[in-house]
């Protein structure tokens, strides 16, 4: 590895304990004057106070930012690159939205020369974002997965995605079977997952769109290789939820039809969850599955109110990330998302304090994925993955925001507060990739 050879010093912020359920102070980690040391391989070698650490590492050069708040990258735990053309479609719920735009959409992504455009800017949208890992649902073309790892790749990114699994209920065009869905699967598994940073996840489009059939094939899948994730679509919508007890009258209810496959476990993160049962958030936690909640789709396409107290309950929490869902979400901005999640919460009376919405975006989002290893902190042995935050990115930012360095935890406390609800893009002043600055260029 080499040893320590750069580093990084300004204000940092981070999570060593989940802010739901401990207490907020003592989950967080602030140090308004660090020192972050990575080594020649991306990794963090060392992290603390600067007056600490400086004495040990005199020797390596050091980038010092000034005014700025750095924080690990953004992890979005569910989002399309083929939509990220169609953003903003008017006027539709789910079925109907699907139906209308998005399948159209997605069958230009048969393209493997447009899949690869459209995946190198959507990967310079995350970057731009803060966005540094993503769970990803690419088209139903293996060619369409295939573009994607291979631009992560060379990006050096930690990306998680996978081909959907579609055989019904869907135009002939973007069809596959059971069999064709499998084969495909597996050799991207064998090409792509656990190359360099890359992981695959079988991606079944939801239960109205996949047979009992295919969603067995998705299932000997995720048993032949035990370490690729299930990701998937879970009671988003009403109609939604109201058409797979149609089509499943043998399963008890939404998350039944993927517990009979074998599709709930410690690997499957789920979007959505909008209305789900007390029952089936029992089933969840008890299966150590995650939730990716999606807000500013949830709102868009005017699927409901994600229950966070569910998912956060004491006696049967469930594993819970961010999402952008792009392009039913409506920004690729984590803090745009936690911007809606707050409001969510709002309208549900209850309060999202901006720590554990940040929380969310970073090393809950890691939890959620099971990589909390590797991304998500500033601990020493991950990935040095972060991002550089400006909390004066506007003139409205500024004039919230005279005092761009918060010297106690309640300055602290507002100030990430006004980035979470008036922070985006712009807010990202650089990213970083294994400890390289990848954005800007
Ligand atoms: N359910 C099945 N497919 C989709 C999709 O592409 N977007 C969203 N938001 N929900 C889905
Ligand atoms: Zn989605």
């Amino acid at each position: 590895t080499g040893g320590p050879c750069h580093g990084l010093r300004g204000a940092f912020l981070d999570f060593v304990a989940d802010p739901f359920f401990t207490d907020e102070a003592a989950s967080i980690r602030y140090l308004p004057d660090g020192l972050l040391v990575m080594d020649a391989t991306g990794h963090i070698c060392d992290f603390g106070p600067y007056d600490t650490l400086a004495a040990l590492y005199g020797d390596i050069p050091v980038e010092v930012y000034r005014d700025r708040l750095i924080m690990p990258g953004f992890i979005d735990t569910h989002i399309h690159f083929p939509q990220i053309g169609m953003m903003a479609a008017y006027g539709e719920q789910l079925l109907e939205w699907l139906n209308k735009y998005t399948f159209p959409t997605e069958r230009k992504f048969q393209d493997p020369d447009f899949a690869r455009e459209m995946a190198d800017r959507f990967l310079d949208e995350l970057l731009r974002n803060g966005t540094t890992t993503a769970l990803v649902f690419a088209a139903v073309f293996p060619q369409s997965a295939d573009a994607f790892f291979a631009a992560a790749q060379a990006r050096h990114l930690r990306m998680i995605a996978g081909k959907v699994m579609m055989d019904r209920n869907a135009p002939d065009y973007l069809c596959d079977t059971p069999e064709s869905a499998y084969a495909d699967s597996k050799a991207l598994i064998e090409k792509w997952h656990q190359t360099d940073r890359l992981l695959y996840a079988v991606t079944p489009r939801f239960a109205i769109t996949s047979t009992p059939e295919q969603l067995q094939k998705a299932g000997q899948l995720l048993r032949e290789y035990p370490g690729v994730y299930l990701h998937t679509h879970l009671s988003e919508n009403v109609n939604e939820v109201g058409f797979v007890r149609e089509l499943f009258p043998d399963c008890d209810c939404y998350l039944d039809t993927y517990d009979q496959a074998g599709l709930v476990g410690e690997k499957s993160v789920f979007a959505h969850g909008v209305q789900l049962t007390d029952e089936e958030f029992r089933r969840l936690s008890a299966a150590r599955a995650a939730i990716a909640f999606c807000p500013t789709s949830n709102l868009f396409l005017g699927s409901g109110l994600f229950k966070l107290e569910q998912a956060k309950s004491a006696d049967h929490p469930v594993k819970l990330g961010l999402g952008t869902d792009v392009g039913a979400g409506t920004s690729f901005s984590l803090l745009q998302t936690a911007n809606e999640a707050y409001k969510v919460a709002q309208l549900r009376n209850q309060q999202l304090s901006p720590f554990k919405a940040l929380f969310l975006a970073t090393l809950g989002g890691a939890q959620a994925l099971g990589l909390a290893d590797k991304i998500g902190s500033f601990d020493p042995g991950k990935e040095a993955d972060f991002i550089v935050l400006n909390p004066q990115a506007t003139p409205l930012l500024t004039l919230r925001n005279p005092q761009p360095t918060a010297k106690t935890l309640a300055d602290l406390a507002d100030l990430v507060f006004s980035l979470v609800i008036m922070g985006d893009d712009r807010a990202i002043a650089a990213t970083y990739i294994m400890g390289q600055k990848s954005w800007p260029t």
